[in-house]
């Protein structure tokens, strides 16, 4: 019996305006399995990431996430049903400690806004 893929995407292109950067892109991923995509700079990476994720609406074909159509859904509604990216630059709050930069994401989960400006220690829920 075959899995069904977690992540399928059908046909993927996008276009900057007139500018076509990425066409035709078919692959599907299991889960568990560890796939990579490589190109040279300017090759059109990011833009397949960003339109996976949804930083924006791909200008063609569809992404599929544990069966579900996820084209063109904004990244926060993404993120929840588990498919997130990372960047290939990365920040880190300088004044946080190493726990704190870690936290931050669950700070905004649990709907405390940027009150992490003030102190996560009195955060007591997001300890474990
Ligand atoms: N927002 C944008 N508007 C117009 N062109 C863009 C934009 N983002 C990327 N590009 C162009 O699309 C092409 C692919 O870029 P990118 O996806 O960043 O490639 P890679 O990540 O493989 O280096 C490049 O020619 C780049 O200049
Ligand atoms: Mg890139």
């Amino acid at each position: 019996m075959s899995v069904p893929p977690l992540l399928k995407i059908e046909n993927l292109g996008h276009s900057y305006g007139k500018y076509l950067v990425i066409r035709d892109i078919s692959m599907e991923v299991t889960a568990g399995e560890l796939t990579a995509l490589i190109g040279p700079n300017g090759a059109g990476k990011t833009t397949f990431y960003n339109a996976v994720s949804g930083r924006f609406r791909p200008t063609q074909g569809r992404v599929f996430f544990n069966g579900r159509d996820i084209t063109g859904l904004p990244a926060h509604r993404i993120v929840p049903l588990g498919l997130v990216r990372s960047f290939q630059i990365t920040n880190v709050f300088p004044d946080l400690s190493v726990i704190e930069n870690v936290l931050v994401p669950l700070v905004l989960h649990h709907g405390k806004g940027f009150s992490f400006l003030k102190s996560l220690s009195r955060e007591k829920a997001l300890y474990w």
